[in-house]
């Protein structure tokens, strides 16, 4: 009997074989040089069904623009689009990207803290449904844009999440609220519609939901104290890999975000979530290969640091495909092929007794944000294949696609 791995009912164990999707693994690499990395297409249908499900049986009124820079293999996009879904972008090769791909501006929100003239034109061109301002003065750079463009430009000011520490968006303060009614009055070309918190990521915690949802309800009382309406709130994203947060914790946000809102007597035309890596995270996999084996029960993998940053925060896991039958319970520590001392994996992972130059090794829950920051190091970037069902597509190769950097 097939039994899942890493939670994924999409990358199944049974007896020694591994199957990804309906695909047998062995099958599937014998001609194939490692690492490579799968994306699969039925997991993120799978998980958009979830989150739509649960929020939109809370929330009825909740609407979700997938947040592209977790991944934006163009396949990945189409996909997630395909299921009615839009797209949060916060920058031009990302507009042009989704633009390409057919993508109507009414289910495209944009902005960050780096709005480029040129990015606000194709906004106005394209007629995107919401320009997101991070900073109180881009209001003016956006208004005198809609002007020469005879368009009334709907907004979306990030504010402050009040997060320790944290200068991303508009705090609102005595201040700056002087400043927002001033430029509401002044500027006849934008409107103010909607406001977005977006807390952090991997918030697997109701607590930080609920400080991200305070911020927003607080936002919006200073708003209505200072008779300035808006119609919609944006809570972001934050959410983990949907392996990692199971069905019921997302159920609890949904209740906790709705209790809140009724508490406060909270009416919204519209609720909308900016989730990346719910979407994509457990999606994607690396597959690769031991390369060397120490004593000390260090093994080095064919990717490291370089495509599997750190710097995406995501909850990896690792087995080895090669023994997937035998016990993972001999501590173990992972490194990369940087050369350099820093580029662990993971230390002291529970792993399989047996380690062998040549085994096959799954990196899980690779899919959100690891190709945005994999950085340029000198070596070749992965092939990449999308597989649905007992089909699989090569997406992405570096001999003829060269990059997937979107320039
Ligand atoms: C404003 C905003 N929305 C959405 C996201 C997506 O977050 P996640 O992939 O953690 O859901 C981010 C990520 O940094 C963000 O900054």
């Amino acid at each position: 009997m097939k039994k899942p791995i890493s939670g994924n009912q999409y990358l199944m164990k049974d007896g020694k074989n591994v199957w990804l999707d309906d695909i047998k693994l062995d099958d599937f690499i014998k001609c194939t040089e490692l690492p490579i990395m799968v994306i699969l297409e039925n997991r993120i249908r799978e998980n958009i069904k979830s989150f739509i499900q649960t929020f939109t049986s809370t929330i009825p009124n909740t609407e979700c623009f997938y947040s592209v820079k977790a991944n934006f293999l163009p396949k990945v996009i189409k996909v997630i689009a395909r299921e009615g879904i839009g797209v949060e972008i916060v920058g031009e090769p990302e507009l042009d990207l989704v633009l390409k791909l057919n993508i109507p501006g009414f289910k495209i929100i944009c902005g960050g803290p780096y709005l480029t003239e040129s990015l606000i034109e194709k906004c106005l061109q394209n007629d995107i449904r919401e320009v997101i301002a991070y900073n109180l003065f881009d209001l003016k750079r956006i208004d005198y844009f809609a002007k020469k463009y005879g368009k009334i430009q709907k907004i979306c000011l990030r504010i402050n999440s009040q997060k320790y520490n944290s200068n991303l968006g508009i705090s609102f303060n005595v201040q700056n609220i002087k400043i927002l009614k001033r430029y509401i009055k002044k500027f006849q070309n934008i409107e103010i519609e909607t406001i977005l918190s977006h807390y952090t990521t991997q918030m697997n915690s109701l607590e930080l939901f609920k400080r991200n949802c305070n911020s927003i309800i607080n936002a919006l009382k200073l708003l209505k104290d200072n008779g300035i309406h808006v119609k919609n709130v944006n809570l972001g994203g934050g959410f983990p890999e949907a392996a990692i947060m199971t069905k019921n914790q997302l159920r609890k946000v949904a209740i906790l975000i709705k209790e809140m809102l009724i508490d406060h007597s909270i009416d919204l035309d519209k609720i909308y979530f900016e989730p990346g890596r719910y979407f994509v995270g457990d999606a994607g996999i690396f597959i690769t290969k031991i390369i060397n084996v120490l004593e000390n029960r260090w093994i080095y993998l064919n990717i490291g640091n370089n495509m599997c940053p750190k710097f995406a925060r995501c909850s990896l896991r690792f087995y080895n495909a090669t023994l997937i039958d035998s016990p993972h319970k001999y501590k173990t520590s992972i490194g990369g092929i940087v050369p350099t001392d820093q580029d662990v994996l993971v230390k002291d992972y529970f792993f399989t007794k047996k380690l062998k130059r040549g085994h096959v090794i799954l990196i899980t829950n690779v899919g959100a944000y690891c190709l945005t920051f994999s950085n340029r190091f000198p070596y070749p970037m992965p092939k990449i294949y999308n597989i649905i069902g007992n089909k699989s597509e090569l997406i992405f190769d570096p001999k003829r696609d060269r990059d997937f950097t979107l320039n």
